[in-house]
This record gives C-alpha cells, sequence and structure tokens, in this order.
C-alpha cells in the first residue's frame, strides 16, 4: 500500500493566482472562487469546511462542518454549544476554517476569533430547518457517549409525539459562531510544486496582501 501512495501523482494545472489580480478585500475573493467552485457544478458539498479548534487537552482537533452564511463581518456555521468544539472554542475562540475544492485544484484557509451570534439569528436560523433536523438537535447531547443507537431513536420517536403539530423550541444550548476572519491564505495549485499562495493579514482595518513559498 505505501508503494501505491508513493506513486500518487498529480501535476496541477487548472489555474493561476497573483497578487495583481485577487481582489482587495478577501471576503470578495472568498466569495469569487466560491461561485467559480459552484459554477462548476463539480464539488458535492461546497460549503462543507474543516473546522480546527484548540482543545482543552492541549490537542487540536479538526471536524467537518457547514458554513451556513457569509457576511462582510465573517463565516457562520451552527452547532451544539456544549459539544467537544464548543467548549473548546469557550476556552480558545482563535480557529480555522479550511476548504479543499480538489477539481479546482484550489484551497482556503482562514483564521479567525469565533464568538456565538444572536439568539434571535440561530432561533430564526433552528426554525428555517426541516423539522426532523430540528428534532435531531433536540435529541443529540453533541460529542457526550451514548449506550446504543436505539437510545437516540427511541428519544427521536417520543420528540416526534411529543411535538406533532407544534413548534419545536430551539435548545439554548444550539446556535450559531460567527467567525471574524484575521488571516486568509488562498492556495492555487501549479506545475512542478510550485504553487501560488496568497496570503491576507489583518492590519487595522486593511488587509496586508503578500505571497508566500509554496
Ligand atoms: C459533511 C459534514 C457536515 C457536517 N456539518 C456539521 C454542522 O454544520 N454542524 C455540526 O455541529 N456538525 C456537523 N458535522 C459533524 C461534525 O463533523 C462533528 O462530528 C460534530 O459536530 C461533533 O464534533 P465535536 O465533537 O468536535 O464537537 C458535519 C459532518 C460532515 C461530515
Amino acid at each position: 500500500m505505501n508503494q501505491d501512495l508513493q506513486n500518487y501523482r498529480k501535476s496541477y494545472e487548472k489555474g493561476e493566482l497573483n497578487q495583481s489580480i485577487v481582489c482587495d478585500n478577501p471576503i470578495e475573493q472568498f466569495q469569487q472562487w466560491f461561485k467559480e467552485t459552484e459554477a462548476s457544478e463539480t464539488v458535492a458539498e461546497i460549503n462543507a469546511m474543516t473546522l480546527s479548534t484548540m482543545g482543552t487537552d492541549g490537542f487540536p482537533r479538526g471536524r467537518v462542518v457547514l458554513l451556513k452564511e457569509i457576511t462582510s463581518e465573517g463565516f457562520i456555521f451552527y452547532t451544539n454549544y456544549t459539544s467537544e468544539k464548543g467548549i473548546s472554542i469557550e476556552a480558545f475562540p482563535h480557529v480555522c476554517i479550511s476548504f479543499y475544492w480538489g477539481i479546482m485544484e484550489r484551497q482556503i484557509s482562514v483564521k479567525g476569533i469565533a464568538e456565538k451570534i444572536s439568539e434571535e439569528k440561530s432561533t430564526a436560523y433552528f426554525h428555517s430547518r426541516p423539522r426532523k433536523s430540528q428534532l435531531g438537535a433536540l435529541v443529540s447531547e453533541q460529542s457526550s457517549p451514548v449506550e446504543s443507537r436505539n437510545v437516540l431513536e427511541n428519544r427521536l420517536a417520543e420528540l416526534e409525539v411529543a411535538y406533532e403539530g407544534k413548534e419545536i423550541p430551539k435548545p439554548s444550548h444550539w446556535g450559531g459562531y460567527l467567525i471574524r476572519p484575521t488571516a486568509f491564505e488562498f492556495w492555487q495549485g501549479r506545475r512542478s510544486r510550485l504553487h501560488d499562495r496568497i496570503q491576507y493579514i489583518q492590519e487595522g482595518k486593511e488587509w496586508k496582501i503578500q505571497r508566500l513559498q509554496p
């Protein structure tokens, strides 16, 4: 198997990136790449991103979550505030999100500070979700151990009956985080491993843009 892995090689040739063509604002650059990837209709879950946090045990941890909104302030995703990631963010709000759109030979990573969004906004989003997803959020004590799948299935069945025809209340421990970005990196694969890496670093209200070595 090791032999095979060593032979996996790909030459990246689909695009290029340089300081003269990127947007001054990295969120606009992100939106441009997002739209291009969306238009290509080649990426199954384009809004899936790896969220990395620093755990209270000293270990970093990454897991996939779904980007649900991009605003001029940053990136919003939804989760359980008492999950492992919620506890990590409470202790260390410095996080990183990254996107890999292989077919486009592109990677984006964003460092930023996470904060809870308002209860009103979380509640509005919660009620826009399918009822089954809303009930799922009530059922799951995300990241806690559970004896068996049956326990979850039974809880779901009970809640389906209890809330039939009624509005499902958003649990107070469920909601969104806004990640306010402080640094971005846009990576475009190039030939001979001389990839393009354009970094944005926040300096006051401005963004400093520089090329990084591949
Ligand atoms: C494609 C995909 C999308 C996911 N989206 C979310 C999400 O938006 N919110 C969430 O809490 N978990 C989401 N998950 C599950 C997380 O990866 C993770 O298992 C869960 O949030 C628990 O993480 P934690 O124990 O580190 O807190 C998603 C997983 C995948 C594979």
